[in-house]
């Protein structure tokens, strides 16, 4: 069942962040639905209750055009037909106006990000207020984004030195004028597998300032990946070469919900899954060329990833409770 992000926000604030994952492919669906509903061996296993969660389908401008929009669609619906228990919104990624015009008038998607936050302060604020004003009349929903994360992102990179905090004063009059619906916030994350050059983690009083001045509010963060130790070591076991990468500790994905971030976005974490399976596959079978051969244990891992991601992100075991509270029947 396709919602919107609202419609999971209003249930997990201030107890729990909805995992927003990145895909670009049939096997990231699969292991992404499969996961949020605890199939771990086969997507015919049954839904254990326990951990099943809502979630957030996340597709980029560079997903959307990987291959066309419409395959990555497809894929998504035959998944919402293979899976009627779950519960999901599917949201535009960092989208541009024209991004976000395309994906509101598609019919598919529940919520579009507007990224303008490259732009001057007024005009983000004018971009954002125009998404929202054609979403809204559309029943979808918009996230918008102050501050400047570091890293890469589509194709900007953005150097640490540029990057900036979200200005707490500024979010409650960006939130106010532009009547966006979530606001992704610069807390000190970046994009990629190699977060905190600066040696820090999380600005725990930013978010809480900002926090305490938009109650109720669903804050997002940007650039979540925890870039696990041990899938780097398994990528750079099997020949891959990623010295210095670092994440956001796990650990701090509670507290920080707890203080209002209701959508924590992770990208990277899941290309490390897939890098590190497909590396040690052929790494093991240098005679195989078969895709199904990696795919296979690559979905089962992605599957066992996003369940454990859950569990750290408190929205595992809540699936039941959201659907009840949408009247879901299926
Ligand atoms: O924030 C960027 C996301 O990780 C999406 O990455 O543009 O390479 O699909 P992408
Ligand atoms: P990561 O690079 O940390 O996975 O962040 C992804 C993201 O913010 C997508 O919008
Ligand atoms: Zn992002």
């Amino acid at each position: 069942m396709i919602v919107t992000t609202k419609d999971l926000f209003e249930h997990a604030y201030g107890k729990y962040a909805v995992g927003a994952y990145n895909i670009n492919n049939l096997e990231q669906a699969m292991g992404l639905f499969r996961g949020n509903l605890g199939k771990l061996d086969s997507a015919e296993a049954p839904e254990d209750e326990a951990v099943s969660a809502p979630f957030i389908i996340q597709i980029s401008r560079g997903a959307r055009s990987y291959t066309d929009k419409r395959m990555l669609e497809a894929v998504i619906r035959g998944a919402e037909e293979v899976f009627p228990e779950a519960v999901f919104a599917v949201h535009l990624d960092h989208g541009t106006e024209e991004a976000c015009y395309d994906c509101i008038d598609s019919g598919f998607y529940s919520s579009v990000m507007i990224d303008a936050s490259h732009e001057d302060f007024d005009e983000n604020i004018a971009i954002t207020k125009r998404v929202v004003e054609r979403a809204h009349e559309k029943g979808i929903v918009v996230e918008a984004e102050l501050g400047m994360l570091g890293g890469v992102e589509e194709d900007i990179q953005v150097d640490e030195a540029h990057a900036s905090l979200t200005d707490p004063d500024q979010a409650v009059e960006f939130v106010e004028r532009s009547g966006c619906d979530s606001l992704a916030v610069a807390i000190g994350t970046s994009h990629g597998a190699y977060k905190f050059a600066g040696g820090q983690g999380l600005h725990f009083d930013r978010i809480e300032a900002i926090g305490k001045l938009l109650p109720n509010f669903p804050l997002v963060m940007h650039g979540s990946s925890s870039v696990p130790k041990e899938w780097v070591d398994r990528i750079n076991g099997a020949g891959g070469e990623m010295p210095g990468t670092a994440g956001v500790d796990e650990e701090q994905y509670l507290p920080a919900a707890k203080l209002g971030v209701t959508k924590v976005n992770i990208d990277t974490d899941g290309r490390l899954v897939w890098c590190a399976v497909h590396r040690e596959f052929f790494r093991d079978n240098p005679a195989e060329f078969d895709l199904r051969g990696p795919g296979k244990p690559f979905m089962n891992a992605y599957a066992e990833f996003i369940a454990h991601k859950n569990g750290k992100l408190g929205s595992a075991g809540q699936l039941a409770a959201v659907r009840s509270g949408l009247g879901a029947t299926v």
